[in-house]
This record gives structure tokens, C-alpha cells and sequence, in this order.
């Protein structure tokens, strides 16, 4: 039985460059490319909000406004909308903005995802968090999130989201080694950020979900800078596995990573072939959603 307090907060880093679809993220956040109609990251709060979670720490760059800008309040277009009798067209976007408590925290440096976890600290304070890397556009029933939050409630422990990927994958991910403990429960034992394939601990990779106990935030102050000269939260997480145990949750749902080009089709290829309007205009016999490649 879990002793942590209940999470109530969510941490958005979103401070990263979008490198890997460029030109698009020349000048719009990766984060606001649109999946079908909705931009990545509304995917992202709303999977968190669906799951009790409400409290929202953007860390965001500082020429980045435009992010906190989604998630109003859009008074103007609110009004207009309303006399032309056609506010649906918002799609649930007023009654999201309306029900989350947004905050943001700056990273003035692309250190990495292990510094934009410790720029939070400020915000989040002394009690377990969750993390969402919105790239990862998950759809799963129970969401994600609320997945991993049962887990939570019976370990005492952080808990990571993984999910079996090819071998000749491993290298894009953070990867566990962990102890089976039923029901796609792992008790972690080891992790490594993007190892070779032949140096991979296992096929178990890190796709973009994190409840963190706030120990978190001492492990990755002392944490130095590794992989790509960034801090990695990988890391920060192995220091402290030596303090305490850390667990991880296979996903049941289908996630694609939206933050390169081919993953980033298959999600609008995924949430097409489920929007009622699209999935007639897709080819293949059921409005056909192309499988990731495995
Ligand atoms: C980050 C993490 C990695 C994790 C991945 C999930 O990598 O560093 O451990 O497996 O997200 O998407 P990035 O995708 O930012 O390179």
C-alpha cells in the first residue's frame, strides 16, 4: 500500500527546439502541430484531466507564449462564435481551459528532459508528480495516466510507463530492466537512456509517462549531464533507484510518438480512422489506420 500523497500536479516539458519536424517548428511548437484537429499537446491535458489530474505545469521556453495562449481564455472568438450559434466548434477546448489551473515554469536552456523536470520544482514543491512528454499522444481506455495512478496507489514508489518495442528501437528510448511482477507491473532494476540494441537491459522502453516521488528533484541536482551533454531524467532516475524502489507499468492502448515524422502521420492516420467525419476518406476497407511499423 502506497504511503505518497495523492498527485494532483502534471508537468508538461515543452521547452524543446521540435528538431525532428522541422521547418514546421521553425516558428510553431512542436507542440501545436494539429493531430486532425486538435494540437498534440491538448491531446496531452486532456488524457491528464480525464485521469483527476487538473493542476498543469508548462515548462515552456521563454519565446514559447504562444503555447499558454491554447489554453486561453479566448473571449473574442468565444463571443463570436456564440452569436453564430456555432461554440461546438470549440470542441470541449472552453470547458478543458475552463477546468485546469495552468502554471508555467522557464527553461531558459535546452539542457535536456532532466533539467526540465528540475525547473518545476518551483512549482510542483514537496509532493509526488506526474509527467507528460505530449509527444507520446497516447489513446488508451482506462486513459494512460489513470493507468498508471492504480499502479501508483498500491506501490510505494515512482512509476514509469513502458512498452515493448523492436530491439533495433531500444536506442530511441530510456530502457529498464525490471523484475515481473504480474499484471505488466515490473519492479525496475536497472535503467539506461537510448543504449545500443546489443547493450539494451531489455525490450521494456520508457514512452513518455513519469509519476515521480519529489526525491526526484535532489536525485537530478546532483545529476550530471550525460547523453547528448543533457541532463537526463533517465539518469536522475537511476541515482535514485540506489535510494529507493522505482516501478514500471506496461501501457494497454496504442501510442504513437508525434514528435518525429513518421509517428507523427500515424497518429493523424490513427485519429483520423476514429473521427466519424475522416475515416471514410482514409484508404484501405475500414477507413484503414496504418499500423506502426514493428
Ligand atoms: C525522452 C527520454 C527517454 C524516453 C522518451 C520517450 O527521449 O529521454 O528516456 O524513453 O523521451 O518518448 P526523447 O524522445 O526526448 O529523445
Amino acid at each position: 500500500m502506497s504511503i505518497s500523497r495523492p498527485i494532483r500536479k502534471v508537468v508538461f516539458p515543452a521547452a524543446g527546439l521540435g528538431t525532428r519536424i522541422l521547418p514546421a517548428t521553425a516558428v510553431l511548437p512542436k507542440e501545436l502541430l494539429p493531430i486532425v484537429d486538435k494540437p498534440i499537446i491538448q491531446y496531452g491535458v486532456e488524457e491528464a484531466v480525464a485521469s483527476g489530474l487538473s493542476q498543469i505545469v508548462l515548462v515552456n521556453s521563454p519565446g514559447k507564449r504562444i503555447l499558454e495562449d491554447h489554453f486561453g481564455p479566448h473571449a473574442a472568438l468565444d463571443a463570436l462564435l456564440a452569436r453564430r450559434g456555432k461554440s461546438a466548434l470549440l470542441g470541449g477546448l472552453r470547458e478543458l481551459t475552463a477546468g485546469i489551473e495552468l502554471s508555467t515554469a522557464f527553461q531558459d536552456e535546452p539542457l535536456g528532459l532532466g533539467h526540465a523536470v528540475l525547473v518545476s520544482r518551483g512549482r510542483v514543491g514537496d509532493e509526488p508528480f506526474a509527467v507528460v512528454l505530449s509527444d507520446d499522444v497516447i489513446d488508451a481506455d482506462p486513459p494512460a495516466l489513470a493507468q498508471m495512478l492504480a499502479v501508483f496507489a498500491r506501490v510505494d514508489g515512482p512509476v514509469l510507463l513502458v512498452e515493448r518495442v523492436p530491439r533495433e528501437a531500444v536506442g530511441r528510448y530510456g530502457v529498464i530492466a525490471g523484475d515481473a511482477l504480474g499484471d505488466g507491473v515490473h519492479s525496475v532494476i536497472d535503467l539506461v537512456e537510448k543504449p545500443a540494441p546489443e547493450d539494451a537491459p531489455s525490450d521494456l522502453a520508457i514512452i513518455g509517462r513519469y509519476l515521480l516521488t519529489p526525491d526526484i528533484y535532489p536525485a537530478l541536482a546532483q545529476t550530471a549531464r550525460g547523453l547528448g551533454g543533457e541532463i537526463q531524467l533517465t539518469d536522475g532516475l537511476r541515482r535514485l533507484l540506489a535510494q529507493r524502489p522505482i516501478f514500471a507499468v506496461e501501457l494497454d492502448g496504442v501510442r504513437h510518438d508525434a514528435g518525429n515524422k513518421p509517428g507523427y502521420l500515424r497518429a493523424i492516420l490513427h485519429f483520423a480512422g476514429k473521427h466519424p467525419e475522416l475515416r471514410r476518406e482514409l484508404p484501405g476497407p475500414t477507413g484503414g489506420v496504418v499500423p506502426e511499423a514493428r
